[in-house]
């Protein structure tokens, strides 16, 4: 493996849509260089969750931007965060510019801790860490991971219907591509993996050989 040089801020910026596999994908990357990971989609999650639990508005912007100052980067609980309810909402509340600049600044202070991280989302590569050393944009198309995410139900004994769940997904890239703020989009400089038929362990690896390339490069200037 090509070591990461010992300095602050090394960071992996990987977006794309719901369902790509790029949280996997990052997961995989941040235990093969040991940098510290971050889903900054737990973030807005959070927040949302906050909202549900106490029955209020999703468009209540006050009160999102003080679930959005309460979030503890290491308190976050994806057991609790996952459920796809959570998630819709989450996309709901992520359109609104102070939450996120709140969210932001915090995804922003957890890159620079040395010795760097690997953060996934929708902005990261665009607007949370727009120098970041290498970007990747992992997308597939909506049918694919539509299928992806019927079998993961059906693995855990459950019941879905393909249209609703296919339906579910266009209509959150709408919201998450359309916002006005930081919309989903890869970034000009980005690397781009379409996992459409690609298993998870040949996108790890293309990705590797991007890194990799990068660090070679840097290690000999
Ligand atoms: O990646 P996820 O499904 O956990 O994200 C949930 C929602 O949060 C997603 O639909 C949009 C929002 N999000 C965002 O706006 N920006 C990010 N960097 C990460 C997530």
């Amino acid at each position: 493996m090509i070591a990461i040089a010992e300095r602050a801020g090394f960071t992996i910026a990987i977006d794309g849509p719901a369902g790509a596999g790029k949280g996997t994908l990052a997961r995989r990357l941040a235990d093969h260089y040991r940098l510290n990971l971050l889903d900054t989609g737990l973030t807005y999650r959070a927040v949302a969750y906050a909202l549900l639990q106490h029955a209020l508005p999703l468009d209540n912007v006050s009160a999102a931007e003080t679930a959005a100052r309460q979030v503890d980067l290491a308190k976050l609980d994806r057991a609790v965060l996952s459920a796809h309810a959570v998630g819709e909402a989450a996309s709901k509340v992520a359109v609104f510019p102070t939450v996120r600049r709140i969210l932001v600044e915090k995804q922003r202070d957890f890159a620079k801790t040395p010795p760097g991280a690997v953060l996934d989302g929708r902005d990261i590569g665009t607007v949370v860490c727009p120098d970041a050393d290498i970007k990747l944009y992992v997308t597939a198309s909506a049918e694919v991971r539509a299928k992806r995410r019927l079998a993961e139900i059906e693995s855990i004994g459950g019941t879905a219907n393909f249209a609703e769940i296919l339906a579910d997904i266009v209509r959150r890239d709408e919201r998450d591509m359309g916002r006005a703020d930081s919309p989903l989009k890869p970034a000009a400089d980005a690397h781009l993996l379409d996992t459409s038929e690609m298993a998870i362990e040949a996108a790890f690896l293309a990705a590797r050989t991007v890194i990799d390339d990068v660090l070679a490069k840097r290690n000999k200037a």
